[in-house]
């Protein structure tokens, strides 16, 4: 079994990602970190735990992270997630933050990577603020992980919650540059450009939310929120968003569970724009190599979106 580490600040996309990888056979979940980053970190942990309740798979420990970037307060994303992070509508039998593990979520990065040294993938799906600080605690921390799969930045300059930012890498741009440097195994990165290249017809979402299952009655639910949002103020000329939806972290967790999945990338330095006045948070591609960074990513470019539909499906079964 592939063994997965899973740092998230779940919203709608981190719970559908975490779906995919729960309902995977060949993947066994070591433990979830929280982060900042859609919501607070209070509502992010008990997104999180609502989510291993209604997939009935409460036995998976969670941390409770980051509830701040490296400077400066963490963005919100709740205009598309609503407020709590999970589109707004509350279950009166969500498990209770008591669930939570009294580990940080930090150290507990630290220790799950020191056991499985060499065997864990790490997944992220919100800004890096707890795998920068896992990284500057302990700088061994980046050795132990065997691939890195992020969600985040962007390749093309394309923002989607400032010009040139995307939300992950915006909200916390030292974290990402922190990691992105640290890291020498595998690195994959589904930016928001690729994610919004690959999206999933609107005809696929409709089959895909009523699957007459508790998961997809759960995800409709919680996921009606973000898709008026998509279809009503949605303006991004990257995409036409009349065709379909994203479930930005679901690439990054796809990727992670299954190798065949990625079908095309760039392989080069990648870093991230620190100070720039439009451009803070926007990730650098250095296709020539320019920086001459020793670490290089798989900068995702093309995918089995056949598979991606496959995993998607499976997760609300
Ligand atoms: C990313 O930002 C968050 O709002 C989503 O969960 C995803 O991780 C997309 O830019
Ligand atoms: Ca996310």
């Amino acid at each position: 079994k592939k063994l997965l580490l899973i740092d998230v600040d779940c919203g709608v996309d981190d719970a559908q990602a975490l779906m995919v990888a729960l309902a995977a056979p060949n993947v066994e979940i070591l433990g979830i970190t929280c982060c900042h980053g859609n919501s607070t970190i209070e509502n992010i942990c008990q997104n999180v735990l609502r989510v291993l309740h209604v997939c009935d798979r409460m036995e998976i420990p969670v941390y409770k992270g980051a509830s701040r970037p490296l400077l400066g307060n963490s963005l919100h994303a709740e205009g598309y997630h609503g407020i709590d992070g999970l589109g707004d509508v509350p279950d009166p039998n969500a498990p209770g933050l008591d669930l939570l593990q009294k580990e940080h979520a930090v150290l507990a990065l630290l220790r799950i990577a020191s056991e499985h040294a060499g065997q864990v993938s790490l997944v992220a799906t919100g800004p890096l603020t707890n795998l920068a600080l896992a990284v500057n605690m302990d700088p061994t921390f980046p050795k132990k992980i065997k691939n890195l799969f992020i969600m985040g930045g962007n390749m093309e300059s394309r923002g989607n919650v400032t010009v040139c930012g995307e939300f992950n890498f915006a909200c916390d741009p030292e974290s990402a540059c922190v990691v992105l440097d640290a890291f020498d195994c595998p690195t994959y990165i589904a930016t928001w450009e690729f994610t919004c290249q690959n999206y999933l017809p609107w005809k696929f979402h409709d089959k895909w939310i009523i699957q007459h299952t508790r998961k997809s009655e759960f995800m409709r639910k919680i996921s009606a929120h973000s898709m008026k949002y998509t279809e009503e103020c949605n303006s991004d000329p990257g995409m036409d968003w009349t065709m379909g939806f994203v479930s930005c972290d679901s690439y990054a967790m796809a990727a992670a569970i299954d190798e065949s999945f990625v079908t095309g990338s760039i392989h080069c330095g990648v870093s991230v724009e620190l100070s720039g006045t439009l451009t803070r948070g926007m990730m650098v591609l250095d296709t020539t190599d320019k920086l001459k960074k020793k670490n290089k990513a798989f900068v995702l470019t093309k995918c089995d979106l056949e598979r991606f539909k496959c995993l998607m499906m499976a997760a609300l079964k």
